[in-house]
């Protein structure tokens, strides 16, 4: 395993949240190969260093990763005073540290991968990294070639910079009650809040229906009923740590 940080480690550890975390190395609470560390941004080696917190060795809990086909209703997130999350659709005793990769909106459907390893979900969710995540969209109005122009060449969506280019293409248009429906297939590199639907607003048309097929070289399994998950193969989790850089 590849080095990293001790405040991620901690936390990924059951330790705490990051804040936590630090608060426990300022008090000088943490020792690793028996001396006293201090700095949260210290690199460690999980495999090979040897990590105490109040004379308690902190053992690497091992990593896993599921994939869920989410089901609309949900929010991702592990707790939630007032709906459901997404953590509620695994049985308990597969729960623990488990936390969604990134988010889905409560009403959009599709691949959403709950692991309990920090390092890999970063890796996924940063930007730099440029993990592709595809979605069908469906979309009220005609979506047209110059939309698909517009996604390319990135949009402003009201953030500070334009979005990064995205793959847009029409799969079929249907007629509906108010007019006509356009299938479509986006792919994107980011995660930021809403992006698709917010992406398809800024070329004045609105998402009815939004479901995540694939992240990161991996496709949903469509064998999956919503609301099911399984465990990644290890072939899956190989490919997705190359994704991540992890
Ligand atoms: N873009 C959105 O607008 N919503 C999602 O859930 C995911 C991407």
């Amino acid at each position: 395993m590849s080095q990293v940080r001790l405040d991620r480690f901690l936390a990924n550890a059951g330790l705490g949240t990051r804040s936590q975390v630090k608060e426990l190395l300022r008090a000088g609470l943490v020792e690793v190969n028996g001396a006293r560390a201090k700095r949260p941004e210290e690199k460690i080696d999980p495999d090979r260093d040897r990590i105490f917190c109040r004379g308690e060795e902190i053992i690497r809990e091992e990593s896993v990763c599921y994939m869920l086909n989410k089901p609309a209703g949900f929010l991702s997130a592990t707790e939630d005073r007032y709906q459901p999350v997404v953590l509620d659709l695994l049985e308990e005793k597969e729960r623990k540290g488990l936390f969604p990769v990134g988010r889905l909106d409560i009403d959009t459907e599709g691949l959403l991968l709950l692991t309990n390893d920090g390092a890999l979900a970063h890796g996924l969710l940063s930007p730099r990294h440029h993990v592709d995540k595809t979605y069908r969209a469906r979309v009220a109005g005609l979506v047209n070639e110059e939309d698909c122009r517009l996604f390319a060449g990135g949009l402003d969506i009201g953030e500070k910079k334009r979005t990064m280019p995205a793959f847009l293409r029409v799969l079929s248009v249907t007629e509906g009650e108010t007019g006509p429906i356009s299938e479509t297939e986006i792919t994107i590199q980011e995660g930021k809040f809403h992006q698709v639907k917010r992406m398809f607003a800024a070329v004045g048309k609105q998402v009815i229906y939004l479901k995540r097929t694939a992240m990161g070289g991996l496709l949903l399994d469509e064998t999956l009923q919503k609301g099911e998950y399984r465990k990644l193969t290890r072939e899956e989790t190989e490919r997705l740590r190359q994704y991540a850089g992890k």
